[in-house]
């Protein structure tokens, strides 16, 4: 393991004013995006699609990196240059999902334990190849009645921790993500506790697998309430119980936070994003690594169509450019209705 070549690589994926596009939907869930437009979800509609993202997103100046899949990390420009290839010539650093997904976790019943570690020593060198600098894990906690249980919590922060030494040993930056869902109609005040129990489970998950918190990214989800909730917290609320429990809990050697969108709508990720910047001095960089929030505009205006391609990559442009904005504290809502 190159300490200081996984702290160059972490602190470039949070570099100031840009944040990383997550665009590594599995087949699955790529599918369940394009069903929405009404897009037959083909390898070729989505290897056009992925382009319409990455050949936006270097004039933004917003994006650090992308989170690839599988058979993206393969693909090519429709001028036959490798994606992560393309990606990296213009300054935005590759990387790879690498986790098998969240499957029902025995014994305990309406949960999950994120799958893909036997063998990922192996694919990692793979992918390394193939040029990927980081890589993300997902391991998601839902709140329900009952729910979450301290063993399927303590589980998915061992294999997160496994993960995280695993991607160091390859010279690949971890994302470490533990995502509180927000389905359900759960307090923040519900949230906060499951994420603060979540969090301080990690890092001392973290510490026990000897992996280099200089050398990782923090994937998590905002303190939020539940989307069914009665009463949702207003955004100024969200932004301050979700600071204060990432103070509480992430040390400061980390060198960034990126959240994750987690079902808010693009607007309100991007004004979470930006208050909380507001709120500084920060111990670390606080940034987005937002899938949907950063893409359903795209989607929306670009719907399958050749004709809308360029609209499709101006709507990711604008979306990229106040994001970017958005982690600096430079955003301000009336910004939405300007001109891209
Ligand atoms: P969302 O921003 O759509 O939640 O996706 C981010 C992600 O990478 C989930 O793993």
């Amino acid at each position: 393991m190159n300490a200081s070549e996984l702290q160059r690589i972490a602190t470039a994926m949070v570099a100031k004013g840009k944040g990383l596009l997550a665009a590594d939907e599995s087949s699955g869930t790529i599918k369940k995006r394009f069903d929405g437009i009404k897009l037959e979800s083909t390898e070729e509609s989505r290897r056009t699609y992925r382009e319409l993202l990455f050949t936006a997103a270097p004039a933004t100046k917003a994006i650090s990196g992308v989170i690839l899949y599988d058979e993206t990390i393969r693909q090519k420009t429709k001028d036959g240059t490798p994606f992560p290839q393309y990606l990296s010539q213009n300054g935005i650093i590759p990387g790879i999902k690498v986790d098998a997904g969240a499957k029902p976790m025995a014994a305990c019943p309406g949960e999950t334990i994120t799958e893909g570690l036997d063998g990922l020593r192996e694919r990692l060198a793979e992918y390394h190849a193939l040029g990927a600098r980081f890589a993300k894990w997902r391991a998601v906690i839902d709140i329900a009645a009952g729910i979450p249980s301290w063993a399927a919590i303590n589980a998915n922060a061992q294999a997160l921790a496994r993960y995280a030494a695993l991607c160091q040993e390859a010279g690949i930056v971890p994302i470490v993500e533990p995502e509180v869902l927000m389905d359900g109609a759960h307090s923040l005040e519900r949230c906060e506790e499951v994420t603060s129990l979540v969090l301080s489970t990690v890092f001392h998950e973290l510490f026990v697998a000897r992996v280099l918190l200089e050398g990782i990214v923090l994937k998590p989800n905002m303190v939020i309430s539940g989307k069914k909730a009665p009463d949702r917290a207003p955004p100024q609320t969200v932004a301050e119980a979700t600071l204060r429990t990432l103070k509480r809990h992430v040390p400061p050697a980390v060198p960034g936070i990126a959240f994750l969108s987690g079902g808010q709508s693009s607007a309100e990720a991007t004004l979470h994003l930006g208050l909380m910047n507001k709120m500084g001095p920060l111990p670390w960089a606080l940034t987005f690594s937002y899938g949907r929030a950063l893409q359903d505009d795209a989607l929306k205006a670009w719907l399958g169509a050749v004709g809308n391609f360029a609209a499709g990559q101006k709507a990711f442009a604008k979306r990229a450019r106040l994001n970017g904005l958005a982690s600096t504290g430079g955003y301000a809502a009336e910004m939405e209705t300007q001109a891209a």
